[in-house]
C-alpha cells in the first residue's frame, strides 16, 4: 500500500475499525490511532488490548487539531473519516464555506505532520470530482492518484505522496483499471470490503 514495516503511521477517526490491527498484522506496528469520540476511544484501547495489540497507541484527538509536531509520520491514513466533514456540506459541487474550511483545516494539518515524502492514504466513498478540488489546492506538493473498486457502489482510494506534485500529470491520474469486486451491504458494514480489495494490485 506505499506503507512499509519501519514506518509511523497515524490512522484518523478510527472508530471501532480494524484497519490498524490489519496493518499491525502486516508488520507495520509503529501506529498511532486517534478519534474524537472519548467512548469510541476507550473502546478501541479495550478491543486492542483484548487481541494482545498493546504498541497500538489510541488517543482522544481532534484532526482538524492534529496535536502532533511537524513531519512526524511517514503515513497518515484515513477510512470513512473525511466524509463526517461533509456530512452538512449542503451542495456537493458547492460546498458550504464552513465545509471548505473544515476539509482544509483537515489537509493542511495531515500535509503539515507528514514527513518530506510521506503519504497520505485516503480510502472514501467521495467520488473525484468532489474530492479533487481539495486535494489539489494549490498549497499542497503531494501528487494525486486514485483507484476505484467496487460494482455499482464504488469506492475510491486516494494516495498522496507529499513532494511529489507534477503539474504536467494533473488530469490524467486515474491509475488504471483495478480489479472488480461484488459488494454487498453487510460487507460494507463490516468492513471486509477493504480486506478483500488486493492493494498489492495498486502498485503504489
Ligand atoms: C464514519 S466513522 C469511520 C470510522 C473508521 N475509520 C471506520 O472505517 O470504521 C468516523 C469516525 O471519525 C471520528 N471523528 C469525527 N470527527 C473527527 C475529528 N474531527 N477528529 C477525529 N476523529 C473524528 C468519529 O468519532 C468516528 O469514529
Amino acid at each position: 500500500m506505499g506503507i512499509v514495516a519501519r514506518n509511523v503511521v497515524l490512522e484518523l477517526g478510527c472508530g471501532n475499525s480494524q484497519l490498524s490491527e490489519e496493518l499491525y498484522k502486516d508488520g507495520i506496528t509503529k501506529i498511532t490511532c486517534i478519534d474524537l469520540s472519548a467512548v469510541a476511544v476507550e473502546n478501541k484501547k479495550k478491543q486492542l488490548l483484548s487481541k494482545g495489540f498493546k504498541d497500538i497507541k489510541v488517543l482522544d484527538a481532534d484532526m482538524l487539531d492534529l496535536p502532533f509536531s511537524n513531519e512526524s509520520f511517514d503515513a497518515v491514513i484515513e477510512k470513512g473519516t473525511m466524509e463526517v466533514l461533509f456530512v452538512d456540506s449542503g451542495d456537493p459541487w458547492n460546498p458550504r464555506p464552513a465545509t471548505v474550511t473544515k476539509v482544509m483545516q483537515m489537509l493542511k494539518g495531515v500535509h503539515r505532520v507528514l514527513k518530506q515524502d510521506g503519504i497520505f492514504i485516503s480510502i472514501s466513498f467521495g467520488q473525484p470530482h468532489f474530492r479533487r478540488p481539495f486535494f489539489d489546492a494549490p498549497e499542497f506538493t503531494w501528487s494525486l492518484e486514485w483507484n476505484t473498486f467496487g460494482d455499482g457502489f464504488h469506492y475510491f482510494v486516494y494516495i498522496l505522496k507529499k513532494g511529489k506534485r507534477s503539474l504536467e500529470s494533473e488530469g490524467t491520474r486515474e491509475k488504471y483499471e483495478t480489479p472488480s469486486i461484488c459488494l454487498f451491504q453487510d460487507e460494507l458494514e463490516s468492513e471486509d470490503y477493504i480486506f478483500r480489495t488486493n492493494i498489492d494490485e495498486l502498485n503504489c
